[in-house]
């Protein structure tokens, strides 16, 4: 945030100050996004009853290794973005899902942008959400008394692999329903509880229209609630406790 003329953090002063030369001159939009905070927070105050929250310095030795765990983040927020509109297309049916599928790229303007997106969002969410626990490892950061954030994390990592498997057979082509079958075949032979897990997710002894439903249902809906929970644990963690020293 720039420092206006008379020295106040956040106040861009008259409209001479702000289109004075600087070279932290703020550019247009943020001025105006500025603006828009500035007129919300005077009515409502979310930054005074938020504050905690929204006013906490990043500490001078932060380097991009850092950074990862705050990009898987904003995929995330990618997929959720994309994922709502998908949903508006998509018909998690056996008879119509290839069918939606295809009217996606054929008929709705940038449907075709709008699923590679999703795609390589999730792919590089997997990629970073590995990057971040690798940095946490290296940095020794799941030690006491982060143990409790590593097994959030774990959580996370778990959602994100599950959001990925059963993403995968939404689009029910040919690749998607035999890779379900292999991956719930693989299910299956876990000792003892195996068979009963597989039946479970899949909804009875075979990939059917039912392992659709199913998929769809965790898909939209039980893993984006958990993930949202295990989010909220583990910033709340690190807000509480602090991000561990410097590399
Ligand atoms: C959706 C997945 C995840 C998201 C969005 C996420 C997000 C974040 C963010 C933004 C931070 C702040 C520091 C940083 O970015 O490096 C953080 C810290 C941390 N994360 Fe994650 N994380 C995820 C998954 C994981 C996984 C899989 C693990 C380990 C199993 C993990 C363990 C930790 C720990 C222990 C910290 C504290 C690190 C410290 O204090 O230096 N996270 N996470």
């Amino acid at each position: 945030m720039g420092e206006g003329a008379n020295g106040r953090e956040g106040d861009y002063g008259n409209d001479r100050d702000f289109f004075a030369p600087s070279p932290i001159r703020p550019v247009a939009h943020s001025f105006i996004i500025m603006k828009l905070i500035d007129y919300l927070n005077t009515r409502l105050g979310f930054t005074s009853r938020h504050g905690r929250v929204m006013n906490k310095p990043v500490p001078g030795w932060i380097n991009y290794f850092y950074c990862f765990g705050g990009i898987t983040f904003t995929l995330f927020l990618v997929q959720l973005l994309t994922g709502l509109v998908l949903s508006v297309h998509y018909t998690p049916s056996e008879a119509e899902a290839y069918r939606s599928i295809q009217r996606l790229h054929q008929a709705v303007p940038l449907g075709g942008l709008l699923r590679s997106t999703h795609h390589w969002a999730a792919n590089l969410m997997v990629v970073m959400v590995v990057l971040h626990m690798l940095r946490v490892f290296i940095t020794g950061s799941y030690k006491n008394p982060r143990e409790l954030n590593w097994i959030a994390g774990a959580m996370l990592l778990m959602m994100t692999l599950a959001f990925g498997f059963t993403g995968y057979l939404l689009p029910w082509d040919q690749k998607a329903y035999w890779a379900t079958v292999v991956g719930t075949n693989m299910l299956g032979s876990v000792p003892l509880a195996g068979q009963y897990l597989a039946a479970f997710i899949r909804g009875g002894t075979e990939v059917t229209g039912q392992t659709l439903l199913r998929f769809y249902s965790m898909h939209v809906l039980w893993f984006p609630l958990f993930t949202a929970l295990f989010l909220w644990v583990h910033f709340h963690i690190l807000r509480r406790i602090g991000i561990s020293g410097g590399m």
